[in-house]
């Protein structure tokens, strides 16, 4: 291929290593699991892997929430381990990167006990401290974001739950011991970073106070209740008040430039890809982050044609206006969201939609993450009992529903159950058999499997059918690999008679591709003028076509197809 980069040209794929694979049969996921599965995913045909924390952790946040950035969580298993992981993967020609959390550590991280110990110790000024709480901020996680403690007799802030305290990076001593950390794992030869939460890293100077006259419980309850579109505007505008103080403030750009020439020390184009969707975290286009994730797509409720092409049209157009054009980075989903099949289904078609969805991650221009599970059509779990949820903001909204509010425990129970993470990161499923095959017999996983890996939705069942979502997968994926004009070819959006369907083409000097993505369960007669070109000849369908090869005013679509073809002469 053109002189792209390795991360332009690759296929991400999310592991949340608690949920992939338990090699060592104690109900969690490990390293040793998932250098077992790393052949299924050579063959699947995925370029790279974005692991999700696999440090140390309390587990508050299920490794979001750090106790120390250099080792393996033990439950993981080893630094040797990982390097035997890496290594493997490496072998594999798959890249690795790592979660890198900047903006808190675990309260039991020793920085944090050494700076909650006393006001005047080493580690002192390393996190947030006040004497007294200066506003009403809330915590996104468990309601207020100021924790008291009586050592200091001071409090400290939290944009997440109070064992995530945020670290102060106004002190350049921080800063250099994070780059540390940054240096640590790419000396031992990741391939680059997915940063997690940026824009929670600086808080508004003035402190300011915001005016939503509501709490975080009471607005999360809000929400659930919003029905009309002005009740929905209200709380979406909530929303955006409560946090607007500790969130995008000055100083991340300067951060994200130092962090890049930290990156810059290495060889291979080492990778920097940010949880945030603004693109104005790309800087010039080669001076802070290499990509940010096109979230507005993963959040709208359902995708249709025309919100792909408005979202296209605004995300290039500011990709390509930057000084170093722009690589974009598509994903529908990932740990905190909703499952793709799920998210985005009618509850009808649901499965003729995540074919056309991931036809269109596939097929759009910018890189493509995958979440685990995706690929084989894994459905959000509803856990209805809240002893089994283990996602901390799900408790602490049951709590909060039932002893603050005053909900009925059985509503309570349900709302809890929709809201969680945790519906979307229950174990791979791999078989049909106990477990799902994710974890030995008998054995309690740490989030129940979805039961439905016993009615044909796991790995190796789908493997053996050819019609299967993990075929159709594998198929795109193929020919993503062979068809230079699905990397890098420029993307025009066309004119469409109706807006059921969705077209494009994808060029290069050598070829030019038509896409067309049907979102309806009607056939379509297309009527496409390409100026140049009479004939499409298929290289992909969702459905079997009769033809190869149609002129291309006679071209049609069948219901919910996904087409790839290229345009001739
Ligand atoms: C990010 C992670 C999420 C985590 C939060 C706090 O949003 O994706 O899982 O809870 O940051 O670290």
């Amino acid at each position: 291929m053109s002189d792209l980069k390795w991360w332009q040209t690759s296929v991400f794929y999310q592991i949340y290593p608690r949920s992939f694979a338990d090699g060592n049969g104690d109900g969690i996921g490990d390293l040793k699991g998932i250098i077992q599965k790393l052949d299924y995913l050579a063959d699947l045909g995925i370029d790279a892997i974005w692991l999700s924390p696999h440090f140390p952790s309390p587990n508050w946040d299920w490794g979001y929430d750090i106790s120390d950035y250099t080792k393996v969580a033990p439950e993981y298993g080893t630094l040797e381990e990982f390097k035997t992981f890496l290594h493997e993967a490496h072998a594999r020609h798959i890249r690795v990167i790592l979660d890198l959390v900047l903006n808190h550590t675990s309260d039991q991280h020793p920085w944090f006990i050494e700076s909650e110990s006393s006001r005047d110790n080493a580690k002192a000024d390393w996190y947030v401290w006040v004497d007294k709480p200066p506003n009403n901020w809330q915590s996104c996680f468990d309601g207020d974001a100021w924790t008291y403690v009586p050592e200091r007799d001071q409090y400290y802030y939290h944009y997440f739950m109070k064992q995530q305290p945020d670290l102060n990076w106004h002190n350049p001593e921080v800063k250099q011991a994070m780059w540390d950390v940054v240096r640590f794992w790419l000396d031992l030869g990741v391939d680059g970073y997915r940063l997690d939460a940026i824009s929670t890293i600086f808080e508004d100077p003035n402190l300011t106070p915001h005016e939503v006259p509501l709490n975080l419980a009471g607005l999360r309850r809000l929400s659930e209740l919003a029905q009309s579109p002005e009740e929905i505007r209200q709380v979406g505008e909530y929303w955006v008040d409560m946090f607007k103080y500790q969130l995008a403030q000055p100083g991340l750009h300067d951060l994200m430039k130092e962090l890049r020439a930290v990156i810059n020390e290495y060889d291979g184009d080492r990778l920097l890809v940010a949880e945030d969707e603004d693109i104005a975290y790309m800087g010039n286009g080669e001076d802070e982050l290499h990509l940010v994730f096109n979230f507005p797509l993963l959040k709208v409720g359902s995708i249709t044609p025309a919100l792909i092409q408005l979202n296209q049209k605004e995300r290039l157009e500011r990709l390509d206006a930057l000084p170093k054009r722009g690589w974009p980075c598509n994903t529908l989903g990932n740990h905190d969201n909703s499952r793709i099949h799920t998210h985005f289904g009618d509850k009808i078609y649901d499965a003729q939609i995540a074919r056309l969805n991931a036809a269109l991650m596939f097929t759009l221009r910018g890189t493509p993450f995958l979440y685990y599970g995706e690929e084989i059509g894994m459905t959000d779990l509803i856990i209805t009992d809240p002893t089994r949820l283990r996602d901390t903001m799900a408790t602490w909204y049951y709590d909060a529903l039932v002893n603050d509010l005053k909900i009925d425990p059985a509503e309570a129970a349900l709302r809890a159950g929709e809201m969680t993470r945790d519906k979307n990161r229950t174990p791979m499923q791999w078989t049909s058999g106990p477990n799902g095959g994710f974890s030995s017999e008998n054995i309690e996983t740490w989030l129940p499997v979805h039961p439905n890996h016993a009615q044909g939705i796991n790995a190796r069942d789908e493997a053996k059918n050819p019609a299967s979502l993990l075929n159709y997968y594998k198929r795109l994926l193929r020919l993503r690999r062979s068809t230079p004009a699905l990397v890098e070819g420029e993307y025009t959006a066309l004119e469409v008679a109706t807006g059921e369907y969705f077209a494009f083409l994808r060029t290069t000097n050598m070829q030019t591709l038509l896409v067309v993505l049907n979102y309806s369960n009607q056939r379509h007669s297309l009527e496409m003028a390409v100026s140049g070109f009479k004939t499409a000849r298929t290289l992909f369908s969702s459905l079997e076509r009769s033809k190869a090869e149609e002129r291309l005013t006679n071209l049609t679509v069948g219901p919910f197809e996904a087409l790839i073809a290229e345009l001739q002469a």
